[in-house]
């Protein structure tokens, strides 16, 4: 068999890694969610969330994909660990779940860029969103950015993922800080960044119960796991880089990715309305599709351009997330059976694009997808593997941890007990919170 794919060099994982990391719940959920949540205060927390329970449970991925060298569900059997095979399938079966219907708001993306281009949506966002979120249209433009995944994954790891991310995350950092900028200029943005980052910490005193475990969950979904993402793409790693500085590294640069979008879209938004609207305050389709938006059409000519643009970043960011879970299944089956990369990328693009048309024609579908995985799938997956690399492949885990680091045995430590103990009782607390909430009041994460 052919030898197996590898990236060209550690900043090409890295970049690869962040860009699965910076999508749509970057830009979309995270800058809302700060805003209404307590500002700088929520930001705290969610570092806190990241650093204590979303940089060990990444660590664990990288762990087992490096240590395995082959894809999410093979992985498992190589390390001598068959039964927990469950937990590589599973994986995969969440990553496909969710690009069903991630693929679909990246076709409203699209249609989005056009419509600015063209002014469509200059009437009325929020009529305009009704009428081309779902239908046939919603279809095409969900085939269009299922297309352009599977061509993105066709060219391989190297010459494909690597090459596409190198590019779009630093256009992602670079238009985003652009975008600020304009924003800052704007007449009436400046109360905009009070009510965004002031640190309210009466508030969140006041509701820690649903913070927290929101902090959680947004921090497990920001970072790509239990998709089998890390996984897959940390089996590409020939070299003996310290995981915990990529982990680290990809960590901070995903939450400065989140603060940044906040930075355009509030300003954005105070310009146009003098206040977060609740539309965007809910999160939700309106706050970007509605809202942000809306908040275009009053500049005119400069509107359009900004929406172009603004769309376009978040295009960027999409796609260079849906690709990381394409590839998933993709290097199961190139792995395993030896087929062609192309084939089987473009099968599964067309296999899923027909799942996700549920949701493209009747956007119930889509929030049903959403809560299901975000509340439930994901926090069940990220549970059984913490279990496993806490207490299953503990010793050895140690060991992967710590090459490559050089020394490194009391992070390497203090890393096993974090995930053997509250790491472990975290991810545990947010899947019991998110399934009952599923009866009680569902939250609607991501749509
Ligand atoms: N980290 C991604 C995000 O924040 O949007 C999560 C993700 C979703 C990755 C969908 C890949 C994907 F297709």
């Amino acid at each position: 068999m052919a030898e197996r794919e590898a990236w060209g060099t550690r900043l090409g994982f890295i970049l690869a890694a962040v860009g699965s990391a910076v999508g749509l719940g970057n830009i979309w959920q995270f800058p809302f969610k700060t805003a209404t949540n307590g500002g700088a205060a929520f930001v705290f927390v969610y570092l806190l969330a990241a650093l204590l329970i979303g940089l060990p449970a990444i660590l664990g991925e990288f762990v087992v994909g490096r240590r395995a060298e082959i894809n999410a569900v093979e992985a498992f059997k190589r390390l001598g660990r068959p039964a927990w095979t469950v937990v590589g399938a599973l994986g995969l079966f969440i990553g496909m779940w969710i690009l069903s219907y991630y693929s679909v708001v990246g076709g409203w993306v699209i249609r989005y860029i056009v419509g600015s281009a063209t002014g469509a949506y200059f009437d009325g966002a929020g009529t305009y969103f009704n009428a081309v979120s779902a239908g046939w249209d919603a279809v095409a433009f969900h085939a269009l950015f299922m297309g352009l995944t599977a061509v993105i994954v066709a060219f391989g790891i190297e010459e494909g993922i690597e090459r596409a991310t190198k590019l779009m995350v630093p256009s992602i950092v670079v238009i985003l800080v652009g975008l600020a900028v304009y924003a800052f200029t704007l007449d009436g943005a400046g109360p905009a960044y009070g009510f965004y980052l002031s640190p309210d910490f009466g508030y969140l005193s006041n509701n820690l119960g649903e913070v927290v475990p929101f902090a959680v969950s947004q921090a497990f979904f920001s970072l790509s796991l239990g998709m089998g993402a890390m996984i897959t793409y940390a089996s590409y790693l020939s070299e003996d880089d310290s995981l915990p500085a990529d982990g680290g590294l990809i960590v901070v640069l995903n939450t400065a990715v989140g603060l940044l979008a906040g930075l355009v879209v509030v300003p954005l938004l105070f310009v146009q309305f003098g206040d977060v609207p609740e539309t965007a305050a809910a999160g939700g389709p309106g706050a970007l599709f509605v809202s942000v938006a809306q908040a275009f059409t009053d500049l005119g000519v400069a509107g359009r351009a900004l929406g172009v643009v603004f769309f376009l970043v978040v295009l960027i960011a999409a796609l260079s997330s849906a690709i990381s879970l394409l590839e998933v299944v993709t290097a199961y089956f190139v792995d395993n059976y030896g087929y062609a990369r192309e084939k089987v990328a473009f099968a599964f693009a067309g296999g899923l694009f027909a799942v996700g048309t549920l949701s493209a024609l009747d956007t119930a579908w889509l929030t049903w997808f959403d809560t299901l995985a975000y509340q439930v799938l994901l926090p069940v997956s990220v549970l059984l593997g913490v279990v496993f690399v806490g207490w299953v492949y503990g010793p050895e885990a140690v060991d992967e941890i710590k090459r490559g680091t050089g020394g490194g045995e009391t992070f390497a430590m203090a890393w096993l007990w974090s995930v053997r103990t509250f790491v472990l009782l975290g991810v545990f607390a947010t899947l019991y919170l998110g399934v009952t909430s599923i009866y009680s009041a569902p939250a609607i994460p991501l749509v």
